[in-house]
């Protein structure tokens, strides 16, 4: 059976015979995404733990915190079956105790995007994660590039703090149409699982739409306009910007590495992928 760690006691106890720790953070709602985040860390560490904690701070009081799917006995199973040494499940009282009152800021990359859309949720991110980070003491930590902004933020914190964990980004899991695997896609009926299917081709076409010499301003006009005819009922951001700052630009610099990134909605359902240009 795979060890169920809910305290820090027990925790501490694991790392402290562990050598070489290779952590994966999640909320649980377990599919082949985390899975290929797990597979990353079995190939490089000897102990490997992964959390799973829904955390509040990262949902604002109108998104599905109540509602996000909680399938912590199938998610076990999975990741025992994956040779994974432990499941880490910290309880809310150990992550956020009465009196809590720390909370971590990461500026500028976390400014754009998300975080015109969901302000509350890189400092809810940044704060778990650093806590996670410092329960766990793993020496790489693994994050997906599905959530790329989030990857981005949590590299400058620990850059910034000189936390002593490398981050190991894990390209994005996908179906066989190319779909992001995302816990979300629980969410989706049968005909929205068509329209979500489009997303990655519109940023495939960006970035085509980008090579050819198109202005940031008309290749985020065509993927609008591509999104809300293949049936997206609305569209928070679709657009290209460089990787280092994630900040709107007016014309691109095509020596910089780029990452075109997508969000939108099908009914409440909200949806994001990025990929690489
Ligand atoms: O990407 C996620 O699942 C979450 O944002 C994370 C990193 C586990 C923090 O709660």
């Amino acid at each position: 059976m795979i060890k169920r760690i809910e305290t820090l006691q027990d925790l501490r106890a694991l790392v402290r015979q562990s050598e070489r720790i290779g952590f994966v953070p999640t909320m649980g709602a377990l599919h082949d995404g985390h899975l290929s985040l797990v597979r990353a860390a079995k190939e490089v560490c000897d102990t490997v733990i992964v959390s799973i904690f829904v955390n509040p701070t990262q949902f604002a009081p109108h998104e599905d915190f109540a509602s996000y799917p909680r399938t912590v006995e199938k998610d076990c199973a999975l990741l025992e079956a994956a040779g994974v040494t432990a499941v880490y499940m910290p309880p809310v009282s150990l992550m956020y105790p009465d009196g809590f009152a720390t909370s971590i800021t990461v500026d500028g990359v976390s400014r754009y995007l998300e975080g015109e859309f969901r302000p509350h949720f890189f400092q809810g991110v940044a704060t778990v994660v650093a806590k996670l980070l410092l329960h766990v003491l793993p020496d790489k930590a693994f994050f997906g590039e599905k959530d790329f902004q989030q990857l981005q933020v949590i590299r400058r914190m620990v850059d910034d703090l000189n936390m002593p964990v490398e981050i190991v980004p894990v390209p994005t899991a996908r179906d066989e149409y190319g779909l992001a695997l995302s816990s979300r896609n629980a969410y989706l009926f049968p005909d929205h699982m068509i329209i979500a299917r489009s997303l990655n081709k519109v940023l495939d076409a960006m970035i085509v739409d980008m090579q050819s010499g198109l202005s940031p301003k008309d290749v985020e006009t065509r993927a609008r306009d591509t999104l809300l005819k293949n049936g997206f009922d609305d569209v928070d951001y679709c657009t290209i910007r460089p990787c280092a700052t994630l900040a709107p630009v007016s014309s691109y610099n095509m020596h910089e590495p780029h990452r075109a990134l997508v969000a939108a909605r099908i009914g409440t359902t909200r949806l994001i992928d990025n990929k690489p240009v």
